[in-house]
């Protein structure tokens, strides 16, 4: 199997709402980060720096990634934002594994970070949509939550038992994340609680949506050839695969696929040289229940149409054969934007190291983490082994 690049130390903050303004938020990301690494690392050694975030709210910081290389305590090195909407973290991640892997660097630190709750509703509205199509999604009033409502809408026209396996995701990833000491929402949600909750964008309802979050997480990345001079348990970086499809959903042939998931999907497995069967389990990008429904269809892992029957057959839970989003994916642990693909990463890390405690996917030794931005125009797919 491919090795590319290596994590070999990784943080993360509490995600939700919180007291911490960004740079709190970002300093304590990059701490865990640089602590996690069994034996140690010298800040002064990252020769590279890539920071997601969409660049939300009150902050409002322009040349960001400067912001982070500070917070970090690192002296002058080059340093990047990367602003792909909720896949930056995904494609931040990408960026460093080239980076490395090419000779540009020997130690490479990738954070992402949104602070989203310091703005009015009216205001988060405007910076959320804007990573949308403006003619016809935004100035027109559609909101994510609208389009997704409308992409489950056709799902559920093609595949009526759809609207049990919605209730299932968001019950499943609520239980999860009821296990994740970082995650946003820690309580238990019913089958019968997302059938009574109030509508958001009909027929997806306050269960069926991620929330609005603040929060940050942070990866050390090296040349895999390198790892076990900082750890015995690094993960290995085996594959990767990006891609992009129209920024309108109007202008896609279907709206129940999003063909740069398929194609991020499909590349990264081959660029692992793995098959589907290899993989144990998954962080894919539940911003929307029926989000989740759409990857493991995207991915390879259903059939169009097949994910209500996987997700319904209880495959996909903790203990299942297949178990995705551990962690309670973005709907239970939160979805602070540029944070979002990096935190996905974070889980594979102390999943694949066995440091998951109580939500441990058992013998864990291969994952994949799937990032998509706005509502399918951009993905990334990335492949993970143990050490
Ligand atoms: N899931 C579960 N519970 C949620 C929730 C969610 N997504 N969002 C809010 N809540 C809970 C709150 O904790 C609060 O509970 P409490 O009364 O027990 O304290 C209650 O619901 C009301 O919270 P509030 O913040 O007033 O909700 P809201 O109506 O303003 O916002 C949404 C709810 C779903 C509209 C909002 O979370 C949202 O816009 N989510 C989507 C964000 C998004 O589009 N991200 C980009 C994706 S591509």
């Amino acid at each position: 199997m491919a090795r590319r690049a290596a994590i070999v130390g990784a943080g993360h903050t509490r995600f939700g709402v919180l007291d911490e303004g960004p740079r709190a938020l970002l300093r304590s990301a990059v701490d865990g980060a640089f602590s996690s690494v069994d034996r140690g690392v010298e800040r002064s050694s990252v020769d590279e720096v890539f920071l997601a975030t969409l660049g939300f709210g009150g902050w409002q910081i322009g040349n960001s990634s400067a912001v982070l290389t500070e917070e970090a305590g690192l002296e002058g090195p080059p340093t990047t934002r990367i602003e792909n909407a909720c896949a930056s973290g995904g494609f931040a991640l990408r960026a460093a594994v080239r980076a490395v892997e090419h000779g540009d660097a020997g130690l490479a630190l990738v954070a992402g970070l949104e602070k989203m709750t310091d703005v009015s509703n009216a205001r988060r509205r405007y910076w959320l949509g804007v990573s949308g199509d403006t003619e016809w999604e935004r100035l027109a009033g559609l909101t994510f939550a609208g389009v997704y409502g409308l992409i489950a809408s056709e799902y559920l026209h093609r595949y009526p038992q759809g609207r049990e396996a919605l209730a299932e995701v968001a019950v499943k990833n609520h239980a999860n994340g009821l296990k994740n000491p970082n995650a946003q929402f820690r309580k238990r949600v019913t089958r019968e609680d997302v059938f009574r909750a109030p509508r958001v964008a009909d027929p997806l309802g306050l269960y069926d949506c991620c929330p609005v979050s603040d929060g940050a997480a942070a990866l050390l990345v090296v040349p895999a050839d390198q790892a076990h001079r900082y750890t015995d348990t690094p993960v290995y970086v085996e594959g990767l695969g990006a891609g992009s499809d129209r920024l309108a959903v109007q202008e896609r042939a279907q709206l129940t696929r999003f063909e740069a998931s398929r194609r991020a999907g499909a590349r990264a497995l081959a660029d692992a040289g793995r098959s589907h069967r290899e993989v144990q389990f998954l962080e894919v990008h539940d911003c929307f229940t029926i989000a989740e429904l759409l990857a493991l269809e995207d991915l390879g892992f259903a059939e169009p149409g097949g994910a209500v029957e996987l997700t319904l057959s209880g495959a996909t839970a903790a203990g299942g054969r297949l178990p995705v989003n551990p962690d309670g994916g973005l709907k239970s642990k939160g979805h602070p934007i540029g944070a979002t693909g990096v935190s996905q990463v974070y889980e594979v890390f102390l999943q694949l190291r066995g440091q998951a405690a109580d939500r441990q996917v058992p013998h864990a030794e291969t994952a994949l983490t799937h990032n998509v931005g706005g509502a399918g125009a951009t993905a990334t797919v990335a492949v993970f082994s143990r050490g």
